[in-house]
């Protein structure tokens, strides 16, 4: 009995932990060095459209694409490379994967639904 009080305080530490990693992982999806995921990926990653215009084609849209299905390695990379639209973040590793973590876990309903369709077809 008296081990497991020893132990109580460590379960605590790894339950704090793993919410500050969740937490950590929002925080950065919303608000990274300034400019946010969210904007232009969506509340989840789903995608969204980040500005709609007129030009001689007529209307067009530029959209933020869905990342729910991107790798860890795939956003690493996204996120420290340049592209047209998306900012060069210069995140660590680390973070990227806080980000990655928190996208898994916000559509965990999402991504198991998919995996369920796909052993169906
Ligand atoms: C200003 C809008 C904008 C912001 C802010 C932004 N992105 Fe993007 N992102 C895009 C667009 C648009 C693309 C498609 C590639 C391109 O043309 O830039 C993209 C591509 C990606 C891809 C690759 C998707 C693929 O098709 O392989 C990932 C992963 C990604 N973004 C993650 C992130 C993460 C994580 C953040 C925050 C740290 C972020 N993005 C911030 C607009 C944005």
């Amino acid at each position: 009995m008296k081990r497991l009080w020893m132990l109580l305080p460590l379960m605590l530490w790894a339950e704090e932990d793993f919410i500050s990693h969740y937490e950590y992982g929002e925080m950065l999806y919303a608000n990274p060095r300034g400019i946010s995921c969210m904007q232009c990926h969506g509340k989840s990653g789903e995608g969204q459209t980040i500005v709609e215009y007129r030009d001689t084609n007529g209307k067009e849209a530029l959209r933020g694409s869905d990342i729910r299905l991107n790798t860890l390695d795939e956003m690493i990379n996204a996120v420290n490379s340049y592209h047209k639209v998306m900012p060069r973040y210069y995140l660590t590793e680390e973070e990227v994967k806080a980000i990655y973590d928190y996208l898994q876990k916000k559509n965990t309903v999402y991504l198991s639904e998919l995996t369920e369709s796909d052993t169906i077809q």
